[in-house]
């Protein structure tokens, strides 16, 4: 197996701690898995988290596994606020990146008329969660628009936020539908400067690259940890920050886990991240999530993201030297997530027919990016994401693959 990007030479890790990372994994042994941007194949460590905690409950009854289990849930909530630079009392554990996403948005006061900025390239979800908010309070949405080679302007962002004072400003850090990185880093230093609330979506970031909350300056933080995170599905956090306590936001529907005291006429938000909570949880997912945190942190989340980027630009390359394919990703900085559009192909079926060859990407259309797509003139994309443990035989595998496919 060959265990290295582009010769080896600027490659983070040796070819034996590949194929040990690669042991560690026991989809690897079936897949060639070139979809971490979906979802990932989770470690041996984490899937025994999960099952450990569900045989737990089988065995000793769900509260009883839970209370049982109280210090290493704690844990969980330490190692996954340590993933992003985060104090664990402002850490709330959630289903998914969207339910993150919804609860903060929840807790920002809008009065009909506040503008709420945001970018072209936002999650389409969230997109959605901005026009239900214009249509039902009447705020207005900002969508900044992109500098010539990718990404938010920067200049126009500012003079947003000084013209228009957003009530908030919502960014996704690296898009769902394409190999952008937006400088989320320097939309936090002017929220700072004017005061401006900020949400950043990191739900295809984290566990991509480091993570560091304090100094990109965002008040909430949402994410899900089935992707390259490598946690399991449906779960997800939301760090939010002390300003957000300070200022006594709390989401629209608490729920008693959320309160610390309650009487019949009011009751008082939790003095941390947990009045975002819920009281119900998946506790083994919580457990999964932990594991990957802590799984990430030590392979190294530095040169996971130097890996995991080199080699999605080899296959930007690969793939930009195929006839009739147009690789679709733009940007000052590209990540790990690589688009593609193949002519006279529909990306569905691209997907369904690598997928027999035991090889997984995923497929997009049009109604996953409208204003990305649209404006790139296709119906949707091949979407390829490799991370930090995929090699270049993974990329000859799928180049093979795709070939075959196009030329039958
Ligand atoms: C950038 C981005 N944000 C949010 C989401 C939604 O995540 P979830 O399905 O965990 O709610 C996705 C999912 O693909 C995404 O790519």
């Amino acid at each position: 197996m060959n265990g290295t990007v582009s010769g080896g030479s600027h490659d983070p890790f040796s070819a034996d701690e590949i194929a040990q990372y690669r042991s560690e994994t026991s989809g690897l042994e079936n897949r060639v898995h070139l979809n971490s941007a979906g979802a990932s194949l989770m470690p041996n460590v984490v899937l025994d988290a999960v099952v450990g905690h569900i045989q737990l409950e089988a065995d000793i009854g769900g509260y009883e596994a839970a209370d049982a289990a109280t210090e290493t849930i704690q844990e969980a909530y330490v190692d996954t606020a340590g993933l992003v630079g985060a104090q664990v009392g402002r850490l709330a554990m959630t289903e998914h990146a969207t339910a993150s996403f919804v609860t903060a948005l929840s807790s920002v006061p809008f009065q009909s008329g506040d503008v709420l900025a945001t970018t072209r390239q936002d999650y389409v979800s969230n997109q959605i969660q901005y026009l239900s908010l214009a249509e039902r309070f009447g705020i207005e949405i900002v969508r900044v628009p992109d500098a010539p080679e990718g990404g938010v302007d920067l200049g126009a962002m500012e003079q947003v936020i000084q013209r228009r004072r957003p009530k908030l400003v919502a960014v996704t850090q690296i898009p769902t539908n394409s190999g952008l990185v937006q400088d989320v880093y320097a939309v936090g230093a002017m929220c700072r400067d004017h005061n401006v609330l900020y949400l950043v979506d990191g739900c295809q970031s984290v566990g991509q690259m480091p993570i560091d909350v304090e100094a990109m300056g965002c008040d909430f933080f949402s994410a899900t940890s089935r992707k390259y995170l490598r946690g399991p599905r449906g779960a997800g956090f939301l760090y939010v920050s002390d300003r957000v306590i300070d200022l006594g936001l709390q989401p629209l529907f608490p729920d008693m886990r959320g309160a610390d005291w309650v009487d019949s006429d009011h009751y008082q938000p939790a003095a941390d991240a947990r009045r975002f909570e819920t009281w119900e949880y998946a506790w083994a997912l919580v457990l999964g999530t932990g594991a990957a945190s802590r799984y990430a942190q030590k392979v190294g989340l530095g040169r996971i993201h130097a890996r995991a980027c080199a080699l999605a630009a080899q296959m930007r390359r690969r793939l930009s030297t195929l006839d009739r394919v147009k690789v679709l990703d733009h940007g000052r900085e590209l990540g790990a997530i690589v688009t593609a559009s193949f002519e006279g192909h529909d990306p569905a079926s691209l997907v369904y027919e690598l997928r027999r060859r035991g090889i997984n990407t995923s497929s997009q259309t049009r109604i996953d990016a409208v204003i990305d797509y649209d404006e790139k003139g296709v119906d949707g994309s091949l979407r390829i994401s490799p991370h930090y443990f995929n090699t270049e035989d993974d990329l000859d595998a799928l180049e093979g693959a795709l070939m075959e496919i196009v030329r039958a």
